[in-house]
């Protein structure tokens, strides 16, 4: 696409001028052609210099993270080689569902800001522009519904060494999808699958990270954090989502070929969750206990008070010291 072909070019030659005329040249269009390309470029927030008879020179890109800005740090084979960027959307994995039958294995759909963005147990995601990461991975994974759902622990572990790496923060994992920093959310994973009992066709994994996040909504306040607050410092989201996939695309890959033991090994060695006090509601049941270990298929078991052993596949976990429980 012109557009971006131009902005390449731009981007290679950052703070020097290239002449309208070499652009002409190299891309064989019209001088309207060019700067109506321009014109889209400055209005999508890139700041470029023109003169007349010198040309045009990029200063500076915006903080948004479309395939062009995030592709120097992509070193995946597959995850991401597809990859739709919204301004705005109702839900990056609304948007995937709909599309998932006709798209290759490895498609992300990333968004600025989604209107109706959503997490576990019908609750809502609050995903506002540019604030965020807030992300879909479509996978056609050769695996049964019960393997498949262990993909959010996959990604778990994705992320924590992505904050690592990123941030320098140490984060862990509220079995089985949130990831917290200071005792509060700064990440919630929602895998959504679509599948027969024994054949997955596809598997939406979403992530909402909250990276330069400024201000909760009053009620999440005690419970949510972001990256910026707890670093002091505003998140390079670019490369953050690259990381991202390429550790998702990595433990991925494991995990297919390896089978769960050793991203179970590893969401043993993040969790927050084991050897602490739980509450947990899973079927309409509350059960409190001690968490005491994540088995092969990655349920949490839990001792219960009178001694029974209790093995959790789903639910809405509790975790002593964590998100305001005490
Ligand atoms: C949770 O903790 O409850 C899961 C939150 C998941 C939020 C992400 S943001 C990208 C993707 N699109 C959504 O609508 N939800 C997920």
């Amino acid at each position: 696409m012109l557009k971006n072909n131009i902005l390449q070019l731009l981007k290679n030659n950052k703070n020097k001028y290239i002449s309208g005329q070499d652009l002409c040249d190299t891309f064989n269009v019209s001088r309207t052609a060019i700067w109506k390309c321009i014109k889209e470029l400055k209005s999508d927030g890139y700041i470029i210099e023109s003169q007349h008879k010198t040309g045009y020179m990029l200063i500076s890109e915006p903080d948004i993270l479309s395939y062009i800005e995030i592709y120097p740090y992509l070193k995946t084979k597959f995850i991401g080689r597809n990859y739709i960027h919204f301004e705005s959307i109702t839900s990056t994995n609304d948007y995937a569902k709909e599309i998932a039958f006709k798209c290759d294995n490895g498609t992300v759909i990333v968004s600025e800001e989604q209107t109706s963005g959503r997490g576990r147990l019908g609750r809502s995601w609050v995903s506002n522009k540019g604030e965020g990461i807030w992300m879909s991975i479509i996978l056609k994974p050769d695996l049964n519904p019960q393997e498949a759902v262990k993909l959010t622990q996959v990604a778990a572990v994705a992320v924590v060494d992505s904050i690592k790496d990123a941030t320098g923060l140490s984060s862990g994992i509220k079995w089985p999808n949130d990831i917290i920093v200071d005792r509060k959310k700064v990440c919630g994973i929602l895998t959504e699958m679509n599948a027969e009992l024994d054949k997955v066709y596809y598997v939406v994994v979403g992530i909402g990270l909250n990276a330069n996040v400024t201000t909760f909504p009053k009620d999440l306040n005690d419970k949510a954090t972001s990256l910026l607050i707890s670093a002091g410092k505003k998140i390079d989201r670019k490369q953050l989502t690259a990381s991202i996939l390429n550790n998702f695309e990595k433990y991925y890959g494991v995990y297919l070929s390896k089978g769960f033991s050793y991203i179970r090994t590893m969401c043993i060695k993040y969790s927050l969750t084991l050897n602490s006090d739980v509450r947990i509601i899973s079927n309409n049941h509350e059960y409190i206990g001690h968490a005491i270990d994540i088995d092969d298929d990655g349920n949490l078991i839990v001792e219960l008070k009178n001694g029974d052993r209790k093995t959790i596949m789903s639910g809405d976990v509790s975790v002593r010291g964590i998100l305001g429980y005490v």
